[in-house]
């Protein structure tokens, strides 16, 4: 269990005898970031006074009589007009410490029964070349990934490509009348993101053009033998080619289904909605309509839609995205049988989710959690989304390869003694973090400002900084030849009498909390809160508390492994996170 569910059960019964159902009042016990209000603090005697009609300050003293002082807790008070300000008590702290010490996951508290998840991430458009946008959805969602699976869920991560667009047309029609035979053959990908380029501009004065381009489409789709012969051509280098990009990421996905596994099942979708009357012909398509349950009709006497409705077959025929995303839910749930499927996809997507799952919703699949977690843009300093010097949209492998370059200067300047090849080595953990960090520390609703000097700073809420921080903990043991095998908190009973030891123990047995609450808010940014202030909380120790050369024997173990804890839950966080550690930096 989570320390913090350890402090509401004690309220449980106390609450019990107050209130038939607790459960929305424990939800009330929070942290505090101020030690000066203790270490948690219960808040539910004000609305529960409201509730009972009594005065909280009461309310809270008939609460706290009944809570037991002396075990887990060192004090409980009540401030102010009715706050519960809860003090844990030293052998509490050092029970959680020597239990997360034995952890193999420092502290993360898996969930009872397996539970599955689907989580729909990167999900690039194949094809066209990777740029700065894509980053978040990938980076995100392998966050939420990793996540999911250290709390002991059977996770099924999903790269659901588009890979049946109209960008196929446009290279089937480039690749046949563009096509420049030399480049192809050194490098048939650079070749296929040049001919997309040409022909996307070509097509925007040339009507004709762009019609023969969804002429190659439409016949793509309708099963082509030549056009389904280049597609098959061209699928493997674009695999491949993202394939580059996801190995430096570190990410692997446990499947690639992409729109096109779905293309056999799309008439039966229609057929299906159709039959059940979900879906009906308008205009000449086929939409599947929202309208107010409760049947109002606006002024008009035209009934009230609750969304706008959702083409599902085009008046020429063609299947649509919303189509194919209903495929895979009912694919998904018959095959994997998941309690939620998590879409990572930008915000502007909104609505397409909303109705989709709407639509899912009435055609049976009304068990199954499905979440869009949605993003918002990455913008320059400008606000405006983020473009190169020159304008163009920034690609991917470029931007990492300038990450690494600046990393590298940083380690340069830090640690000129590493050998060159470890230097290199280091800079490239240190400068994909630092990107990965960056943007999985905002809250992902909201637009974020790409700053490169933010990002690779040693100082401020960066992976940077953590993994300086951590590289700084193993010095200590390397320094002192120090094994930490041989610390063992059954033997040595961890001191916690300097507050900034209790302050430090305090964070790193709130580390367990911090997970299950980012899962289930899918927010990365509150795995990087965290590690942040216990980075901080740690250097407060460092800097109050001498280690190697603390007053006696056992205070240099007890500190030791107050480090070694530290260590391995920056370790563990950041691998959460899908960032890397080095020892030396
Ligand atoms: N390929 C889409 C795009 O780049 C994102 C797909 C997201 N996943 C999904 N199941 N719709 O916009």
């Amino acid at each position: 269990m989570n320390t913090i569910d350890l402090v509401r059960q004690a309220f449980v019964s106390p609450l019990g005898q107050l209130v038939e159902s607790p459960a929305e009042y424990l939800s009330l016990i929070r942290a505090t970031q101020d030690a000066k209000f203790g270490d948690y603090q219960a808040n539910m005697a004000m609305p529960l006074a409201k509730t009972l009609k009594r005065k909280p300050r009461d309310v809270a003293d008939e609460i706290v009589k009944t809570l037991p002082v002396g075990g887990d807790f060192e004090s409980i008070d009540v401030a102010g007009p009715g706050f519960i300000n809860i003090k844990l008590s030293k052998s509490f702290l050092q029970w959680r410490l020597t239990e997360q010490w034995k952890s193999p996951t420092v502290g993360i508290t898996p969930i009872d029964a397996t539970k599955t998840i689907v989580v729909d991430y990167s999900s690039p458009n194949v094809a066209k070349p990777m740029h700065v946008g894509h980053l978040r959805s990938t980076v995100i969602g392998d966050a939420i990934a990793r996540t999911y699976r250290a709390l002991g869920w059977r996770v099924l991560s999903d790269n659901h490509l588009g890979d049946w667009g109209t960008q196929f047309g446009m290279l089937i029609y480039g690749w046949r009348n563009l096509r420049d035979e030399t480049l192809a053959q050194e490098s048939p990908i650079q070749e296929l993101a040049r001919l997309y380029k040409l022909v996307n501009r070509m097509g925007e004065d040339d009507a004709n053009l762009a019609r023969a381009c969804r002429d190659e489409t439409a016949k793509l789709h309708e099963a082509d033998a030549d056009n389904l012969a280049l597609w098959n051509q061209f699928m493997p280098w674009c695999l491949a080619d993202l394939g580059k990009m996801y190995d430096r990421l570190g990410i692997a996905f446990d499947m690639q289904l992409g729109e096109s596994f779905y293309q056999p099942m799309l008439a039966d979708v229609v057929t299906s909605l159709t039959t059940k009357r979900l879906a009906e012909v308008s205009d000449g398509a086929i939409c599947v309509f929202f309208p107010d349950p409760s049947g109002k009709v606006d002024e008009e006497g035209k009934p009230i839609a609750l969304l706008p409705p959702t083409i599902i077959k085009k008046t020429d025929g063609a299947f649509t995205y919303a189509t194919s995303d209903l495929a895979c839910i009912k694919y998904r749930v018959e095959h994997f049988k998941p309690s939620v499927m998590v879409y990572v996809v930008d915000d502007r997507q909104s609505l397409h989710f909303q109705q989709l799952f709407s639509a899912a919703r009435k055609w049976g699949f009304e068990k199954v959690g499905l979440v869009h977690v949605a993003f918002g843009k990455i913008t320059g300093k400008d606000g405006k989304p983020y473009k190169t010097r020159e304008g163009g949209t920034v690609g991917l492998e470029s931007l990492l390869d300038e990450a690494v370059e600046r990393a590298r200067r940083v380690v340069d300047e830090n640690s000129p003694e590493l050998p060159e090849s470890e230097r290199a080595h280091v800079a490239e953990i240190v400068g994909i973090g630092a990107v990965k960090y960056a943007d999985l520390s905002q809250n992902r609703q909201s637009d974020y400002v790409f700053d490169w000097d933010k990002m690779i700073s040693l100082q401020g809420n960066t992976a940077t900084y953590l993994q300086y921080v951590y590289a700084r903990n193993r010095s200590i043991f390397r320094k002192g030849e120090i094994d930490p095998a041989s610390l063992d908190p059954g033997q040595t009973e961890i001191t916690l009498d300097h507050p900034s030891e209790r302050a430090l123990a305090i964070k790193l047995i709130q580390f367990g909390e911090a997970v299950t609450m980012s899962a289930e808010d899918y927010r990365p940014n509150v795995i990087t809160s965290y590690l942040f202030d216990l980075a901080n909380a740690y250097n407060g120790f460092f800097r109050d508390c001498r280690v190697l050369k603390a007053e006696s024997e056992p205070l240099r173990k007890s500190r030791l492994i107050l480090c070694e804890i530290t260590a391995r839950t920056i370790r563990q966080g950041l691998d959460l996170l899908g960032i890397k550690t080095v020892d030396r930096m």
